[in-house]
């Protein structure tokens, strides 16, 4: 788990990372995680609750929080996540955002659970069912992440 916060330990979270999604570090630290972890080889899910401290400026705040759902987005890409899951603020970038998920996954679905607020602009996007995972395996060979 990462989060820019310090985060008290969470039963059955091996590891909590106080990072930063948009660093190339923390995704370096997250791999290392993942590693010692034995997680690495196993299928993944990529679940993404982030949100930007709100400003109250609306199309500011949408925009940060679609950007950090696509910076997931990417490390779901990067680690060939099997799933993933963001929370995501409806708005202009929304449409955009669901395009981008669907060039990586087969089956897109969004979904308003009852326990968010309704008046709120929050919804959840559920991406299943991985596109051409072979040929990513093969292309991410060649990709070499480091500090
Ligand atoms: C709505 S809270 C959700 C936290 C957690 N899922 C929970 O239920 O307690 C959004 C979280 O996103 C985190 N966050 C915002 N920007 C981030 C970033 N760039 N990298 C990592 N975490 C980030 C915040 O620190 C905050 O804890």
């Amino acid at each position: 788990m990462v989060d820019l916060a310090r985060i008290k330990q969470i039963p059955y979270i091996k590891e909590i990372i106080k990072g930063d999604i948009t660093k190339l570090s923390t995704i370096t630290q997250l791999q290392n995680s993942l590693r010692r972890n034995g997680s690495e080889e196993k299928e993944m899910v990529v679940l993404a609750d982030c949100s930007p401290n709100l400003t109250g400026a609306w199309i500011t705040d949408r925009a940060k929080q679609i950007w950090l759902a696509e910076v997931a987005l990417g490390i779901s890409n990067f680690f060939l996540a099997e799933k993933f899951l963001t929370k995501v603020f409806q708005g202009e970038f929304f449409q955009e955002l669901l395009k981008k998920i669907k060039i990586s996954y087969k089956n897109v679905k969004s979904h308003k659970p009852k326990t968010s607020r309704k008046g709120s602009a929050e919804i959840y996007i559920v991406a299943t069912e991985r596109k051409n995972k072979e040929v990513q395996r093969y292309n991410k060979q060649f990709l070499l992440l480091d500090e």
